[in-house]
This record gives C-alpha cells, sequence and structure tokens, in this order.
C-alpha cells in the first residue's frame, strides 16, 4: 500500500480545492485527486509572500549556465522557484524538458500568418518523446516524496510511455498502464513495453481505462500520475515558461494547444495567472484549445452551448445534460489523432478556467485537416504525431475566421514526436490505395494534398538514375 498522506511541515505550499465556495485545503503531503469535501478538482497553490519568488523572469537565465547541476539542466526544475511543492533534494529529474521554440515561415505561410510569425514549441524533443515528462517529473517527485512504491495511469499511450520510462530509469516504483485495446499507436505501446511496465489492456477506450484506473487505485492504494493529479500541472507549466524563455521573456498573442484530457490547457492558464499576479508579466496571452472533431466535448460545451467558468460558479447543468445524452447513445470519442480520442476530459473545469483568464476559445478541426496540418509540419522540418498537428489545424482555421489576425504572434505547441505514430504518416504518404483506405478513408480523410510519394523503380541503375533525375 502506498503511503497516502505525509506532513510536509510547511504551509508555503498546500493543496486546495478549485470551487471557490469550497477552498477546502490539503497538506502538500497528501496524494488526492479531488475534494474530499465537493469532489471538485485540487490546484496547488503557494503562499508566494513567503517564497523567494524572483523579481524578473530573466533571473532564470542564469539558471542555464549552471546546467551541470541536474536541478538547472532540466526545462522544469530550473523554474523551481515557480513550480515549490517539493524539496529539491527530493526531485526525481532525468533531464526533461530540453524542449525549444522554433520559429517557421513555412508553417507560418500555411497557416496564413507573415514570417516570423509563428512559433512551433517542440515538446517531442522530451526523453519520451512527449509533453508528458514535463508533468510526470512533477507527479513522480510527488510520488516519491510521500512513499508511493506504485504509480499507475490510463493513458492514450503518452502518459503510459512516460510513465514507464520514469519507473525504469529510477526503479524507484512499479508502472501500472492501463489501455484502451487497439486504441494506441505501436510508437507508444512498444515504449511502455520496453520500458517494463506491466501493461494491463482493457476491452475498452481511454475514457473506460480513465474510469477503471480511478476504481483500482482506490482499491489497491496505487498513486495516480495522470493528469487529474494536481502536481503533474505544475510540471506541465513549464513548457509556458520556455516559451516565454524563447520569446526573451516576452508574452506572444496566442498559445495554441490540442485539447485531450485538458492537462496542457490548464497548466497554461495557471501559468499565466500565477506570473500575473507575481508581476512577472504585464499580459496574458489569449489560449486556443483545439479538439478534433470525434472527440469534441470542450467544443459543444464552451462553443456550442455556451458553458463558461464563471469566476468558478458554473452552470453545471449544461454539462450533467450533456454528459447523460452522450451516455443514453454510447457516444465514443474517434479521431485519427489517437492520443486525443477522449470524449470525458477530466480536467473540463480547470480549463474553462483557463479559457477564461486567458480569453480563450476552443475550436475542432477534421482528421483531414489534422493530417494535412501535420505534414507541413514535417514538410518544414519537424514532424509530429497527429494530435499535435491539431495545433496548426486550429490556428489555421482561426487566421481564416479572422480570429487570429495576420499579424499576431502565435505559437503552436507540438506535442507529441512524428515517430510516435508512423502508421498515420505512412498511410498519408502511401501509395498504396488500399492503404489509404483502411487507415484513414474510413475516418472521412479523402485526400492527400501534401503526400510525399515513394517511387517504385526496378532494381535497375539506369531506371534508379532516371527516376531520381526525373523527380527531381
Ligand atoms: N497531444 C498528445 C501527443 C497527447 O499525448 C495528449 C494526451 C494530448 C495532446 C492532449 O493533452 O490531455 O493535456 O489535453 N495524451 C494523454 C495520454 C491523454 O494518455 O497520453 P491534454
Amino acid at each position: 500500500m502506498v503511503a497516502t498522506s505525509v506532513r510536509t511541515n510547511t504551509d508555503l505550499a498546500f493543496q486546495r480545492c478549485l470551487s471557490p465556495d469550497c477552498g477546502a485545503t490539503y497538506d502538500v503531503g497528501e496524494a488526492i485527486i479531488s475534494c474530499g469535501k465537493c469532489g471538485s478538482l485540487i490546484d496547488v497553490v503557494y503562499d508566494w509572500d513567503r517564497l523567494p519568488v524572483p523579481d524578473s523572469l530573466s533571473f532564470f537565465q542564469q539558471k542555464w549556465a549552471r546546467r551541470n547541476e541536474p536541478l538547472c539542466r532540466s526545462g522544469v526544475w530550473r523554474f523551481h522557484e515557480l513550480l515549490p511543492f517539493a524539496p529539491p533534494e527530493k526531485v526525481v529529474t532525468i533531464g526533461e524538458g530540453q524542449t525549444l521554440l522554433h520559429p517557421s515561415d513555412g508553417v507560418a505561410k500555411y497557416i496564413g500568418l507573415r514570417a516570423g510569425g509563428l512559433y512551433l514549441q517542440y515538446e517531442g524533443l522530451n526523453p519520451s518523446g512527449s509533453f508528458k515528462d514535463n508533468g510526470m517529473t512533477a507527479a513522480f517527485t510527488h510520488a516519491h516524496l510521500i512513499g508511493a512504491k506504485r504509480a499507475a495511469c490510463a493513458s492514450t499511450g503518452n502518459t503510459s510511455a512516460s510513465l514507464a520510462l520514469y519507473c525504469g530509469v529510477s526503479k524507484l516504483m512499479q508502472a501500472v498502464i492501463f489501455i484502451g485495446s487497439g486504441k494506441i499507436s505501436y510508437g507508444k505501446l512498444s515504449q511502455a513495453l520496453d520500458f517494463g511496465a506491466l501493461t494491463i489492456q482493457i476491452a475498452g477506450d481511454f475514457d473506460d481505462a480513465m474510469q477503471r484506473v480511478r476504481e483500482v487505485c482506490e482499491k489497491l492504494g496505487s498513486y495516480r500520475v495522470n493528469s487529474v493529479n494536481p502536481c503533474r500541472l505544475e510540471g506541465q507549466k513549464s513548457s509556458m515558461f520556455r516559451v516565454l524563455e524563447g520569446l526573451d521573456w516576452q508574452v506572444p498573442d496566442w498559445i495554441v494547444v490540442p485539447g485531450g484530457n485538458l492537462g496542457n490547457s490548464s497548466a497554461f492558464g495557471k501559468t499565466f495567472m500565477e506570473l500575473k499576479e507575481l508581476g512577472l508579466i504585464e499580459r496574458v496571452p489569449r489560449l486556443a484549445v483545439i479538439n478534433a472533431t470525434g472527440a469534441n466535448t470542450l467544443y459543444q460545451l464552451f462553443e456550442t452551448l455556451g458553458q463558461r467558468w464563471n469566476g468558478g460558479h458554473l452552470d453545471r447543468k449544461v454539462e450533467e445534460g450533456f454528459v447523460q445524452q452522450m451516455d443514453r447513445e454510447n457516444r465514443r470519442a474517434s479521431t485519427i489523432a489517437s492520443a486525443i480520442e477522449i470524449n470525458r476530459p477530466v480536467n473540463y473545469e480547470k480549463c474553462l478556467r483557463a479559457l477564461e483568464v486567458c480569453d480563450g476559445v476552443v475550436r475542432e478541426v477534421t482528421d483531414q485537416q489534422i493530417l494535412d496540418a501535420k505534414a507541413q509540419v514535417g514538410a518544414n522540418g519537424l514532424g509530429c504525431e497527429p494530435a499535435s498537428a491539431a495545433s496548426v489545424a486550429g490556428a489555421k482555421l482561426l487566421r481564416s475566421e479572422g480570429v487570429i489576425a495576420p499579424s499576431e504572434r502565435v505559437v503552436c505547441i507540438l506535442t507529441g514526436h512524428q515517430l510516435k505514430d508512423p502508421t498515420a504518416t505512412v498511410a498519408y504518404h502511401t501509395t498504396d490505395q488500399e492503404e489509404f483506405n483502411r487507415v484513414l478513408g474510413s475516418r472521412g480523410v479523402k485526400r492527400a494534398e501534401f503526400a510525399n510519394r515513394a517511387v517504385a523503380v526496378p532494381n535497375d541503375l539506369d531506371e534508379i538514375v532516371r527516376a531520381i533525375q526525373l523527380n527531381s
């Protein structure tokens, strides 16, 4: 059994119920996922007045010069002063968060932005190939802090790869991962298996796995590392710190991020809320969260039904009615972007808060739009998995609507590496119509406008040379 609580002897960091009407607080040494009083989500909060907060974000520049120290090398923990829930000696880091902000004029042109106006925050550079490591180092640190011996998650693949990696490297606990059968890409499944995680493949989808992992963790006392874990989201604030760092501490006009379980968008909103409160930034960027059309709960609730955070006083009937109807119809999420194939996002309420803080918008994009955008990202040299490209497809849509102005500075988050899901990529570029139809046609993808098709030639030198000359 995991120790569910340790006293940290400090109230500089604590946990608090998200609902302002409840506001119950908990020690940071407790493993809690929801408020024991009202059931709402939990935030990690800090008594900033009693903490050594830097006067300016440029303070963090000197950390980079000390990157021989593990906490300065980590792209998460070099911002420790802005997520100080665990003492430095308890931090478990594997050098995550070495991710970069790349300007991309090629993708800017595709979206309809001026040269110099578009940046890609390439989180695929993380050790397990996705942004999950930003959060996992923080959740794992917390699990270690409270003495957990078994950590579990439900996953569409990246969280599980990340958890498996941290367990494999540190040997501090056993990883138990829950995945929907046939619902995760081979790249991600292979990581979990290779890193040695106990892999429970359930006959269901991510939403089913999420429900089961909650029950199992309660029964077995395992530590849960899904993004409903408030400490995990503290780590996920760091991609925003790195975006600001990449822009010499200037705030962009837009952050565009794919929305699945809504952990990133929630964490980003909290980042800007805190930085503003601390006087470290003067304004917050606008946030755009992009759903896949086949997994569009947030889009439906926020844009179609108009649900708002409303300072924490949200009209719950809107959400309840929507979920009841989803249950009645047994509606299942379905998109080629398997990482965001989620109909019941656990961080929904935190995301509503983020949308309020950042004057946000939500859009949905089709699998066709996602794959075309993915091909453009790849053709411009970085490469990402389908879910990540939802951000680029969403930015293009918002630009075409005029919501994003052509002169604005936009950051799209590329959440996962290109090699996570080669099946979708190869099917897009294939010359084999049957393969295209099987993998993509079945999802309503009709064409591959940016396909780079392999050229088939006989094994003959002259023919090969002719093919190269013809295609150059
Ligand atoms: N992009 C990628 C590559 C992801 O793996 C995920 C989530 C998301 C976007 C959505 O992010 O949940 O913060 O809105 N993957 C989870 C997983 C659910 O299990 O790996 P979110």
